[in-house]
């Protein structure tokens, strides 16, 4: 495949695929060789119209580790402040002959509509509240080494799904590997099509956080989502308060957590909201695998990259290329 739009374009061969490889670099950085010549002469760019912290710099990292020349442009800055459509923006830096465009972008839908536009690669940073499917692969490496199978494991993800590209990413790929999922949100920031869904249609859904804790199916993982306060106009329900006790992993629910599985594993994908969603006890508990998340980010964008550039052109680029 020549694009990574969604998380749905992935079989759980490919996923496999993709999550070996990023072993395969996780590996080499382990033993200090940050830097294979596997993209040299290769140009990504990393177009981010909307802020970033860990998805914007492991994608420029994963680039230079892999040799590539990677640049960076956000919507201020260029020249979308002045009116350039998403159309001549895409197809200009297309123009110049770049290899792969890697897109953030607030609408949903904006990457795969770029996609029709350009003969380059394009890589899904996050549109909207649609998908942010290297998400989902990220967590995915970050289970299934602490896990290993994810077949048949409980997963719980919490939060303002309303508004989650994580979620919807995630569910997807878990579902790929076969994981059970289940997700909670207050019913404000539950999505409406998929109230009242159930395992075995695919995924559960639940209001009650407390309920699915300590109900009788012991949880192996819990994904806390960030409550998205930029993408609700007019104040959001229920309160900060509120929130938190009905949907953060206090500590009291982290102890819980712990007594029923001492292996639990706390996932969060940043920014984390200390103190509304996530207590900082949890967020910094041993439990929580939050920065394994983010250094798994550099080796499955790297793999990624690798995926979608490497010896797809005439130049040699074979797999041993990584083995120096
Ligand atoms: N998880 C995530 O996408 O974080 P950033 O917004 O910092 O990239």
């Amino acid at each position: 495949t020549r694009h990574m739009l969604s998380s749905a374009d992935l079989s759980r061969t490919e996923v496999l695929d993709i999550l070996a490889t990023a072993e395969s670099m996780h590996d080499l950085q382990r033993r200090e060789v940050k830097k294979v010549p596997t993209l040299r002469g290769r140009t990504v760019i990393n177009f981010f119209f909307e802020d970033s912290t860990r998805t914007r710099s492991s994608f420029e990292i994963a680039g230079k580790w892999m040799s590539a020349d990677t640049i960076n442009l956000s919507a201020k800055g260029s020249s979308t402040s002045k009116g350039e459509s998403l159309r001549d923006t895409a197809m200009t830096i297309d123009a110049m002959a770049v290899d792969a465009l890697v897109i953030r972008h607030n609408a949903s839908g904006a990457c795969h509509q770029v996609a029709q536009w350009v003969r380059c690669s394009v890589i899904n940073a996050g549109d909207g509240t649609h998908e942010h499917p290297t998400q989902a692969l990220l967590d995915a490496y970050t289970l299934r080494s602490r896990l290993g199978d994810l077949d048949g494991k409980h997963v719980v993800i919490v939060g303002d799904l309303t508004h989650s590209r994580v979620f919807r990413s995630n569910v997807i790929t878990l579902k790929t590997l076969g994981a059970r999922v289940t997700v909670v949100a207050p019913p404000t920031l539950m999505p409406s099509g998929i109230v009242g869904w159930s395992a075995t249609d695919g995924f559960a859904t639940s209001w009650d956080l407390d309920a699915v804790l300590d109900g009788e199916d012991p949880v192996d993982a819990v994904m806390m989502l960030r409550v998205q306060r930029e993408r609700m106009s007019g104040g959001y329900f229920p309160t900060a308060r509120e929130y938190t006790v009905g949907y953060g992993l206090t500590r009291d629910r982290l102890d819980r957590l712990v007594a029923r599985n001492p292996d639990v594993l706390i996932l969060h994908p940043g920014p984390m909201n200390r103190g509304l969603e996530i207590a900082a006890e949890a967020a910094d508990s041993a439990r929580s695998v939050v920065l394994d998340q983010v250094s798994a980010g550099v080796a499955v964008r790297m793999a990624v990259l690798y995926h979608l550039l490497a010896g797809n052109d005439d130049a040699p680029r074979e797999p041993a290329e990584l083995e120096t």
